[in-house]
């Protein structure tokens, strides 16, 4: 399957060689145990920690992760079990972890249990190498590109350089790109993280998280996190999701393709500032983004006025939901400052391109905007 494109990948990966009367893609298996006698051991032991319906998902994304090569993926009950499963799994007492300060809005959350743990917590910008002046003693880098909300790109082959010179693991959650946008282990990272909740899925209507590894060694670590925690996905959860890849390529590309057509239309808008797409040409992240992006996530940022301007944009919005999350067939929008917890301006928006029409999409966006702006 290395040779082929990606909508062909996607629509067959993680599927069971044929078998006669039996299904493309086996339905869900309901099982907190299997019958099982004698020396317990697996395939199939216990629900908690292994089920068929998760192998062939996990098969799946490690074929979209990393074509051809056989990594080991471990599917969670939602993004911040599978980066809390890298995270805390990884840190010891006295160890030095690097994170961004601009990262994911929970990011914090596990930084402050990581201190309470004893573990020193460095942290830098997305954008701009100053990750390189922290490496010195840490023993795990974890970085987010592109960066929720605010879009910032980093060279993720450059830091994986550093880092692993310096004897420091690297952790990318690559939730905005999907591994359709971008692979971070063929960048020589160590863990490929991301909430499935997202692009992954698309529907909106399931959460889920995975981490992909090369070595053995490093996923044996986190499926031991897994089954000490017990944060793992329902079997329908992981089932729907298994379905949900076979139009990842359809999705991502129309997401794609519009998210760059609503850029272009809001860079010609006097009323729209701080506007961030990584794929527009002059965007601050472009040149690194071309490097190692192979499509630029269906998110676009931007800045109006103030709050109420904000509000009025997104309550005159029809073709587009005022809701939380991104990467979804449904074009969703907010103000992120109304959360506290990114250093955003309070009419920042994060624009969440859906597989609407895009012409649909983009005069609804215009006309709000025409509303709303005073
Ligand atoms: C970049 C990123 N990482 C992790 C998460 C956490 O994922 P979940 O909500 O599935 O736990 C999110 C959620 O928005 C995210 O945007």
């Amino acid at each position: 399957m290395s040779t082929t494109g990606d909508g062909t990948r996607a629509v067959r990966a993680g599927l069971p060689e044929p078998e006669q009367y039996e299904p493309t893609l086996p339905g869900p298996v309901f099982a907190a145990h299997f019958h099982l006698s004698g020396e317990p051991v697996g395939p199939y032991t216990y629900g908690r920690e292994t089920n068929p319906t998760w192998t062939h998902l996990e098969r799946a994304i490690g074929e979209l992760e990393a074509p051809g090569e056989g990594v080991g993926t471990t599917v969670f009950a939602s993004g911040m079990a599978a980066v809390s499963a890298v995270l805390l799994s990884q840190a010891r007492t006295g160890d030095v972890v690097v994170l961004p300060d601009d990262g994911y809005q929970a990011l914090p959350l596990v930084r402050e249990q990581l201190e309470a743990y004893g573990v020193e917590v460095r942290t830098a910008p997305t954008g701009g190498d100053a990750q390189l002046a922290l490496l010195d003693g840490a023993k795990l880098l974890w970085i987010e590109t592109p960066s929720n909300p605010g879009l910032d790109v980093c060279d993720v082959r450059r830091l994986v350089e550093a880092a692993h010179a310096a004897g420091v693991l690297v952790a990318v959650d690559n939730t905005l790109a999907t591994p359709l946008g971008q692979r971070p282990l063929e960048l020589g990272a160590d863990f490929s993280v991301a909430s499935d909740t997202k692009g992954m899925t698309g529907h909106g209507d399931i959460l889920l998280g995975h981490v992909s590894c090369r070595d053995p060694q490093l996923t044996a670590g986190v499926r031991r996190w897994r089954k000490v925690v017990g944060a793992i996905p329902g079997p329908m959860e992981a089932w729907l999701a298994h379905r949900s890849l076979a139009t990842l390529q359809l999705r991502v590309d129309r997401q794609c393709t519009t998210a760059l057509a609503l850029a272009e239309a809001l860079a010609e808008r006097a009323d729209v500032a701080g506007l961030r797409y990584p794929g527009l040409p002059g965007d601050p992240s472009y040149a690194t983004a071309v490097r190692q992006m192979r499509r630029f996530g269906s998110v676009v940022s931007f800045v109006l006025a103030d709050e109420d301007t904000a509000e009025r944009f997104l309550a005159a919005l029809r073709l587009v939901d005022d809701a939380t999350s991104f990467g979804g067939v449904r074009s969703t929008a907010e103000r992120r400052a109304r959360w506290g917890g990114d250093a955003v301006p309070e009419g920042f928006v994060r624009f969440s391109v859906g597989a609407e029409d895009p012409e649909d999409l983009l005069a609804d966006v215009q006309r709000a905007l025409d509303e709303s702006v005073r």
